[in-house]
């Protein structure tokens, strides 16, 4: 029983019409119901309730984040076999303890992942793969839980791709090879068993393989027990079919009687059952969503060409597999016979043989039953982006996965260009989020900031387009913690895209920072001038815990420092001395920016008033130290000297690392910064 049902002639996924989830989301897009999921996995979960159980959901047939948290908050364990699947599982909340790390070729990076996280249990597949784990769990200090897939050669009469316990597959051990294992185990010091496992296949309609091999595993136990090897579970597996057109696979309350019978006759001693399903909870929980393209004559077959084809469900090309199609919209129309096939360049390419169907070009056809081994197995053939995934929830809707766009595609085969600017004495790197570079975690930047190890920069600044003349600009400082504003780094943006002939200089460049829109400027080949905002005394605005003056008083050392402070989008003290080459940077400095009185700390600029329009500035920068150059803090100085009267507007402020001309027309006036910036290198990573 599943949720995607007619209301009338209209296909709806819950309560949300199919053709409305096209729409908003695109074609080709896979949607899932919630309700099915959770109603399957409860089926399933209760059909085992009178046993202790797990059930290890198998993320293979579906990985989806989503998908896996549901499962996750409903109590699931999961079936990984692979280091991404392991990620996959962690990264929806699952308990490590409930994982279970099934597959035959588990590289050592894979191993020590698991062991780190904390897994279950290692179902282990051969004796080199158990003396790696033995291994590195004792490199690790830990001892690995271990249970041995057998290998009990039965047929489960599936297709041969998927069939995985007879003796010639390659999984499992030789059930005739199993004690000897087990004791070379015990031998091991960091390895334990406490279970036996076994998989036969997918897709098994019928009971008694499924018998047999637990059976198998079960005579296996008790020959165990007899050279006082005792257990704790036994894991059958996964494989239970589903019906995806006449098929009739045994029902969950069959299923579990059969297995708990076999059980309850069969163990030497009480054993907790261990599941791996994956296709019986998931595989009728989803559609696939297609348009029709066209629909091509031939002189032997009808066509309809769609727009998904075998990279988005590759079954049907795989192993033939039949999956029913539907119309999204019923029509009353003549039905036609076609082909459904996909764009892809193969003949393989096809979702669906002679169907019987009332449909036009234009169309939404779903393909059913996809959610088992239908999006995970995917690919990219033909550069073709993956498509979306959607999951739908009574009448609301969700994008739980984006539909991958060309850039997705070529980003892992392009470089990504930076380019390094300077400004006043800072240097930045500009990552240019147009022009395929990509976000940098804050590890990343760290790493990239490095003088000596990296690129080597102060500040990484990231823009990307919103609109003509508009930019998004993030700023990072070389610990990976984004800055709120940097008008230095506001003058490299806007010499690179005048230089990328980005944007329209006479018209103000706009740049969206993460509180405010700053304003910038043309007035020289490589000048700019930024709006800063205007300054705010307010203690709540910087923030300082003292209440409002135009000079506070700190003692230090029993020495008394007064200073003005202000927030130029952040806090400032400013402190007027005589000599600036003497000036306390080091020690005041960094007293005053650690100061209680700054719950966020606070830049410290120490200026010489030089001239009605000229001062020399010093900066301890919060979390940096003495810095060349402080575009904010040169606001900050010249603010606080055109209001006490030292200076007029323009004031040009000298830094270490060169010069900056503060513009402030008094009260809530917004400050201008001018200045040069220049592009010193252009690279690629
Ligand atoms: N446990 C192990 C060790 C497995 O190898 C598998 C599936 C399962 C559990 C879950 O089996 P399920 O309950 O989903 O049948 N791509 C194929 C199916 C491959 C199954 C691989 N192993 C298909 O589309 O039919």
């Amino acid at each position: 029983m599943d949720y995607f049902l007619y209301r009338g002639n209209e296909l709806y996924a819950e309560d949300v019409a199919v053709a409305q989830i096209a729409e908003q989301y695109g074609t080709p897009c896979y949607v899932y119901s919630q309700q099915t999921l959770e109603r399957h996995w409860h089926a399933v979960d209760a059909a085992f309730a009178k046993h202790p159980h797990r059930i290890c959901y198998a993320v293979k047939a579906n990985g989806n984040l989503a998908l896996l948290r549901i499962l996750a908050e409903l109590g699931a364990g999961f079936d990984i076999v692979s280091g991404g699947e392991l990620a996959r599982a962690l990264a929806a909340g699952a308990d490590p303890q409930k994982i279970v790390f099934s597959g035959v070729g588990k590289t050592t990076t894979e191993i020590r992942q698991a062991l780190s996280a904390g897994i279950g249990v290692f179902n282990v597949e051969s004796l080199p793969e158990i003396h790696r784990i033995n291994d590195i769990a004792a490199s690790m200090n830990k001892i690995a839980a271990v249970a041995v897939r057998i290998n009990p050669d039965i047929n489960a009469h599936t297709h041969p791709y998927i069939s995985t316990g007879l003796a010639h597959n390659k999984f499992g051990i030789d059930k005739n090879d199993v004690l000897a294992v087990y004791k070379t185990i015990q031998q091991l010091p960091a390895l334990k068993a406490v279970g036996m496992a076994c998989h036969i296949g997918s897709q098994i309609l019928e009971l008694s393989p499924f018998a047999e091999a637990l059976s198998c595993v079960l005579q296996l136990v008790t020959a165990l027990k007899e050279q006082n090897i005792i257990l704790q579970h036994v894991d059958i597996g996964g494989g239970l079919g589903v019906c995806y057109d006449a098929e009739t696979p045994p029902s969950l309350d069959d299923y579990a009687a059969t297995l708990l019978n076999t059980l309850q006759k069969q163990a030497p001693y009480p054993l907790d059952l261990w599941l791996e399903p994956g296709r019986v909870i998931v595989a009728n929980a989803a559609i696939l969503v297609s348009k029709i393209e066209y629909i091509k004559e031939t002189a032997s077959k009808t066509f309809a060409i769609l727009d998904a084809g075998m990279t988005d469900l590759v079954r049907p090309a795989l192993y033939d597999a039949y999956h029913k199609i539907i119309a999204v919209k019923k029509l009353t129309q003549k039905e036609i016979m076609v082909d459904l096939v996909g764009p892809v360049c193969e003949s393989s390419d096809f979702l669906g043989k002679s169907r019987l169907l009332a449909i036009n070009p234009g169309d939404l056809i779903a393909i059913r039953s996809v959610g088992a081994y239908g999006f995970s197995m995917g690919s990219r053939y033909n550069a073709r982006p993956r498509c979306a995934e959607v999951l739908v929830y009574k009448d609301k809707t969700q994008l739980i996965r984006r539909r991958e766009t060309i850039a997705d595609l070529l980003s892992h085969e392009q470089q990504q260009p930076f380019v390094k600017m300077q400004g006043l004495g800072n240097d930045f790197v500009l990552l240019d989020l147009d022009e395929n570079s990509e976000v940098w975690s804050s590890e990343k930047i760290k790493q990239l900031a490095h003088r000596q190890t990296g690129i080597g920069f102060d500040q990484l600044l990231m823009i990307k387009k919103k609109e003509d003349n508009q930019f998004h600009y993030k700023i990072y400082n070389a610990d990976g913690g984004e800055v709120e504003q940097c008008g230095n780094g506001a003058r490299a943006v806007a010499l690179y895209l005048t230089l990328k002939n980005k944007i329209d200089n006479s018209k103000a460049l706009q740049l969206l920072t993460c509180n405010r829109l700053m304003t910038v400027k043309r007035v020289g080949p490589q000048r700019f001038k930024v709006d800063m905002g205007p300054p705010d005394f307010s203690p709540a605005a910087i923030p300082l815990q003292l209440p409002l003056q135009d000079q506070y008083e700190i003692v230090l050392d029993n020495k008394t420092y007064r200073f003005a402070a202000l927030s130029m989008g952040n806090p400032h003290a400013v402190l007027r001395v005589e000599a600036i080459d003497n000036a306390p940077v080091q020690t005041v400095g960094k007293a005053l920016c650690l100061h209680p009185s700054f719950p966020k700390q606070s830049n410290v600029g120490f200026m010489q008033i030089i001239g009605k329009h000229r001062l020399a500035l010093r900066v301890y920068e919060r979390g940096v130290g003495e810095t060349l150059a402080c575009g904010s803090g040169a606001c900050a100085a010249a603010i606080v000297a055109i209001r006490d009267g030292y200076c007029q507007s323009p004031v040009t402020v000298h830094l270490m690392g060169g010069e900056l001309i503060i513009h402030w027309q008094g009260k809530n006036e917004p400050v201008w910064m001018e200045g040069d910036a220049q592009c010193v290198y252009e690279g690629a990573l």
